[in-house]
């Protein structure tokens, strides 16, 4: 029989999947449990979604995805406690209206993450803390999100000092996207840095690994690992795929070339670099302490339509009938 993926990195990280509530039963439910040993909510412990009222959290979705991963014997990786996107207007403004006070949005953001660390105490044993803060472009190391203009930059080590208070035992990650462009990985590199010189308790990076066939390079990917992983953090892969259409950033309009679909050519070129990412991956066993893909199969994947409206992608291990893909072999027996 065919190795699931949990199976085949025992040895070496939780192989984990992004899901919301509606995946956890039927087909794609046992095909989580089969191959997953890890999950994280797609969307439903974001700012918005947990959070949708000053007054009232919205438990449910959250709750009915850690029961299923302890039911299942499963980690829980828990995503994200504070991001400019996918957070209420409220947060940020008074009653009337009106934009809140640095001392406001604090006790907000002290209460919030407080709330849902506390919940979910000894079940999440990673958090995403703080979300894409760093900007892609510039050499600023700040994104002027609101948390960033309200409070300044300590709403970063505030947010996770409030997280290491609710939970102590958790392992607190700052988690970004594009850390593989030199640029970034720097910035981000300056930021954890300073982090690590206050003591803040940050405790590991996640490599988002939105990641095309056509990049990151392997010199790339393990220049970031080693880099990270010299300032003592560890390193996990937070929202693996493999897109096969080349990264842009910024929406536009469908064209011609969009509408590739899975050719022979592409699958390979899929299978190749799929390959090269699991071959660093197992080198850097010890340093990466978890993988996680972005979405269970090419059935329903984020990258439909993002960030170009009626394009369709195939960037994951299962096809859109949730069987392993011809290549899926490649990947666990090595
Ligand atoms: C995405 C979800 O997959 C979508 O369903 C949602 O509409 C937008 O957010 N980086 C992150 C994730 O950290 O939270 C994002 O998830 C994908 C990019």
């Amino acid at each position: 029989a065919q190795k699931a993926l949990k199976d085949a990195y025992q040895d070496y990280f939780p192989v984990g999947v992004a899901v919301a509530p509606r995946n956890l039963s039927g087909p794609e439910a046992e095909l989580i449990v089969r191959q997953f040993n890890s999950i994280t909510p797609e969307n439903a412990m974001k700012m918005g979604p947990i959070h949708p009222e000053p007054d009232r959290y919205a438990w449910e979705a959250p709750d009915a995805i850690v029961a299923f991963a302890q039911q299942n014997g499963m980690k829980v990786r828990g995503h994200t406690l504070c991001w400019h996107n996918q957070t209420p207007k409220w947060f940020f403004t008074d009653a009337a209206g009106k934009q809140v006070t640095r001392e406001v949005l604090l006790e907000r953001l002290k209460q919030h993450i407080t709330d849902v660390v506390s919940r979910y105490k000894g079940r999440i044993y990673a958090w995403d803390v703080v979300n894409e803060a760093v900007p892609d472009t510039g050499t600023a190391i700040y994104r002027p999100s609101k948390f960033y203009e309200i409070i300044g930059e300590d709403y970063i080590e505030k947010a996770f000092e409030y997280a290491h208070a609710a939970d102590p035992s958790a392992k607190l990650f700052y988690n970004d996207y594009n850390t593989e462009s030199s640029a970034k990985r720097a910035k981000i590199f300056e930021l954890l840095k300073k982090l690590k010189a206050k003591n803040v308790p940050v405790h590991g990076v996640g490599l988002q690994g939105h990641w095309s066939v056509y990049e990151p390079s392997e010199a790339e990917l393990q220049e970031s690992i080693s880099r990270f992983a010299s300032l003592g953090l560890a390193v996990q892969i937070t929202e693996l795929d493999v897109s096969i259409h080349a990264k842009e950033h910024g929406r536009r309009e469908l064209t011609e070339a969009d509408k590739t679909v899975l050719t022979p050519e592409i699958l390979a070129k899929q299978a190749a670099q799929y390959e090269m990412l699991f071959k660093i991956f197992r080198k850097n066993r010890g340093v990466l302490t978890g993988i996680t893909f972005w979405n269970v199969s090419d059935k329903t994947t984020w990258l439909d339509n993002f960030p170009v409206r009626g394009r369709k992608d195939y960037p994951l291990l299962f096809d859109e009938k949730l069987q392993p893909k011809a290549y899926f072999n490649r990947i666990v027996d090595f």
